[in-house]
């Protein structure tokens, strides 16, 4: 019931008024976002990378709605990791895309010209895409579009959703050598014709899937801060004898970093997902959505400024 009133605000321009221009937000945005600038981006990707962390980096936007908008994002990309390579994080940096801010809800062709453009500087650079999965409706379209970009650049990485019910079938198409593929619960809100609605029944999917991942070919990237997900997931690379450069886990920036520090203590590859950029909105709501703390933290912020 809160997780559907907070993911049904971050589609109301009218709350977003509201939050984007109350005073307090700056410091709650700061929280979850490296900042609004490429500079900033560079910034805290050499900070992470510093303390042994990989990390892929998301240029905040998505549903745009022209031409423009898309092409715009797709040069922010190109920006980006040039200026990546440039000051030496690649490979350790990636990136990470969603296929919306590229054009797919007007223009499938356009996104995928953008993305495959965005896929080509990444291989220049010495680096990886992962595509982001959005909402259900787009998930055959970003798989197909996933298929065609992996023809001529293979490393491209695919997102899994284990809220939905079609996803571990996804998965066993997706667990073949060389396939990277990024599993995490899901953010947005789904019906429960496609999804599992209860936290046990998406837990017990998220299970499965990574069963399939780890006992698979591909390249697993365990997504999540949960805590019994992650001790499952050290558990079965213990088990299929993975090592650091056969899976690896990731979070988000500014979520449990204790924790980011002790897998990497523990020899694990950890990747931090830093998103930057001036279109936070949508992505903070999501992150509230997740967990009642966040809102506390959002509340406390809001008091201490009045
Ligand atoms: P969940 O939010 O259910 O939390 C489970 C437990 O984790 C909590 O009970 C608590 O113990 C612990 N925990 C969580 N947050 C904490 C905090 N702030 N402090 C302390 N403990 C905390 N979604 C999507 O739909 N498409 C995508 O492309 C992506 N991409 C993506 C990349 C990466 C790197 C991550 C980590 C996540 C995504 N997601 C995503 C978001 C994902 O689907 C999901 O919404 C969030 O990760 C929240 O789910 P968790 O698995 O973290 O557990």
């Amino acid at each position: 019931m809160f997780r559907s009133v907070i993911l049904a605000a971050s589609r109301s321009s009218r709350v977003e008024r509201l939050v984007a221009t109350a005073p307090f937000s700056r410091d709650v945005v700061r929280r979850f976002v490296a900042g609004a600038k490429t500079d900033d981006a560079l910034r805290a990707t050499r900070e992470l990378v510093d303390d042994g962390l990989a990390v892929t980096l998301d240029n905040l936007g998505e549903d745009t709605v022209t031409g423009e908008q898309a092409n715009a994002t797709r040069d922010e990309y190109l920006t980006l990791l040039r200026m990546l390579a440039e000051a030496k994080l690649t490979p350790a940096a990636e990136v990470s895309v969603k296929l919306s801010a590229l054009g797919q809800a007007f223009d499938e062709q356009l996104a995928y010209d953008n993305a495959r453009a965005i896929c080509a500087a990444a291989e220049a650079a010495g680096t990886t895409v992962t595509l982001d999965m959005e909402d259900h409706t787009t998930t055959d379209s970003t798989l197909d579009i996933l298929t065609k970009l992996r023809k001529d650049h293979p490393s491209t990485g695919a997102v899994l959703q284990a809220y939905l019910r079609r996803t571990e079938s996804d998965c066993r198409e997706l667990a073949s050598a060389g396939s990277r593929v990024r599993l995490c619960k899901g953010a947005y809100r789904e019906p429960e014709s496609v999804a599992y609605q209860s936290a046990r029944e998406v837990d017990k999917s998220y299970v499965r899937c990574l069963n399939i991942l780890m006992s698979g070919d591909g390249y697993p990237m365990l997504a999540t801060h949960d805590p019994r997900l992650i001790a499952i997931g050290e558990d079965r690379a213990r088990w299929f004898d993975r090592g650091p450069d056969r899976f690896e886990f990731q979070m988000l920036y500014g979520i449990r970093p204790e924790e980011q520090a002790r897998l990497v203590g523990e020899g694990y590859t950890v990747r931090t997902y830093v998103p930057y950029g001036d279109d936070w909105y949508g992505y903070l709501m999501r992150r509230l959505a997740e967990r009642p703390a966040n809102l506390a933290f959002f509340a406390r912020a809001l008091a201490s400024k009045k």
